[in-house]
């Protein structure tokens, strides 16, 4: 197992690339099981979960086509894949694989709607909360599947096929409304979705789909309308930049100071986020190829925070904000709304030297003047990033374990951050 090695105190400067989100393009692959026809996604990171939602979508009998790099390709251009599910072979996806990766459930809706009947397993907990199915399963059944819970799995049948309705969701669900897209674009009759997340890549997918040939209307806003048509066909979509990376390099850029560039992102993904480091101290400014952050002298100022659905500050940038507020003059509150134990990060922070005090579901961060390198360990995707950050700004060595964490959702991570000036290197355990 691979660790991450770094040495704080050097500021960054330079230009990062930002990739394809992550959170876009897994629900973007789940959709060409929609068509006989092939799905080509240009921008896909190269990431392990999108490596194994290919082994997921490969066991249903979906082909697929990595390209090679072209020239003339930005060094850390992202792969173009084509998919085709011309025969789903498996309507089956096993414990196995679906409780490696949670998004994998999502492959019900479009089974469901191509077969008349799927069984996924239910995912299980994970390490940020129990993180139930329910108002997924609740979508499917407006939309006319019965649903069973049988031996752990999640059996749903629509004989005659999906048929258009009216979903509100109770809690704003990024998994809830890519299931109510996917279900209901070849549903028969219309359907209306109530309470639907507005994350931007639940836009992305609606306009894959519509590119697909679905009618879909008022995706991005909390009410959608699909008009269910018969069948999708073959379409090419560009995954949308991650704004989850890109708010984590802007972080990154907060707390060791210099000047950097996000490249290829625009700020409007990830406005919330920005105000923050703004607010912190940090200088934000839009460009045209993406947002500087710069930092050069002044200290952070403590900030506070509170999780919220679109366009409100992200969960997934949460672990990272607190890491920045460990070197803040002074003390703010974060608090966590969407996932009720995402604060593993916590006492790992502590190791580095971090004050923080949990209350219910804020954590309170007293700033201190400087951060001591340690040997830590990655808890989930985004906490251990979060490890990182605070690594820059700690002085000397940091060791990440458990960086397999790291390697789900953060493309070439150490490249990146070399490439600006940080001392990152990534080493082979007893290397
Ligand atoms: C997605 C993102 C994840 C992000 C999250 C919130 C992907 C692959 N993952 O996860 O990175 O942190 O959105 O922005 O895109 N809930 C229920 N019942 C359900 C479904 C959800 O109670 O059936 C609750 C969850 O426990 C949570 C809240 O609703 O408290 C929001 O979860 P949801 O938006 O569904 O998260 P995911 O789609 O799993």
């Amino acid at each position: 197992m691979d660790r991450i090695r770094i040495i704080g105190g050097q500021k960054l400067n330079g230009v990062i690339p930002v990739s394809g989100a992550k959170n876009a393009a897994l629900p973007l692959m789940i959709a060409s099981l929609l068509t006989r026809e092939t799905l080509t996604l240009d921008n896909v990171p190269r990431l392990n979960d999108v490596g194994l939602l290919i082994r997921i979508l490969t066991n249903h009998g979906v082909d697929h086509m990595i390209a090679g790099k072209r020239p003339g390709d930005r060094p850390i251009a992202g792969q173009t894949i084509d998919f085709n599910a011309k025969n789903i072979v498996d309507t089956t996806a096993p414990y196995e694989l679906v409780s490696r990766m949670r998004a994998s459930f999502w492959v019900l809706a479009p089974i469901v709607a191509r077969m008349g009947e799927a069984k996924v397993s239910l995912p299980g907990g994970c390490a940020i909360g129990t993180r139930p199915v329910d108002y997924l399963l609740m979508a499917m059944e407006r939309l006319g599947a019965k649903i069973e819970i049988e031996n752990g799995y999640a059996v749903a049948t629509a004989p005659k096929g999906l048929r258009g309705g009216e979903i509100t969701f109770p809690k704003v669900t990024v998994g809830g409304t890519h299931t109510a897209l996917m279900g209901a674009a070849t549903a028969h009759g219309s359907t209306l979705i109530r309470n639907a997340a507005c994350e931007p890549e639940v836009r992305d997918l609606a306009d894959c789909l519509n590119k697909m040939g679905a009618k879909i209307r008022g995706a991005g806003t909390p009410e959608i309308e699909i008009e269910g048509v018969g069948s999708l066909h073959g379409a090419r979509h560009t995954v949308l930049p991650d704004r989850i990376e890109a708010g984590t390099y802007a972080m990154c850029a907060a707390m060791a100071g210099g000047d950097v560039l996000l490249d290829g992102v625009d700020a409007g993904l990830l406005q919330a986020g920005l105000d923050a480091i703004e607010s912190a101290g940090a200088k934000v400014t839009s460009e045209r190829d993406g947002v500087r952050i710069t930092r050069n002298g002044s200290g952070l100022a403590p900030v506070d925070v509170t999780t919220a659905p679109f366009p409100g500050f992200p969960t997934d940038l949460q672990a990272q904000f607190m890491a920045l507020m460990t070197r803040a003059d002074g003390v703010s509150r974060i608090t966590e709304t969407i996932f009720e134990n995402r604060f593993m990060h916590v006492q790992e922070l502590a190791r580095l030297g971090a004050h923080i005090r949990l209350d219910g579901e804020t954590a309170i961060v007293d700033g201190v003047k400087a951060l001591k390198g340690a040997p830590v360990m990655a808890t989930d995707l985004r906490a251990s990033v979060s490890l990182v950050i605070a690594a820059l700004a700690a002085e000397g060595e940091t060791t990440v374990r458990r960086v397999y964490h790291l390697d789900r959702g953060f493309e070439q991570l150490e490249q990146k951050l070399r490439a600006c000036g940080a001392q990152v290197e990534r080493i082979s355990e007893g290397g």
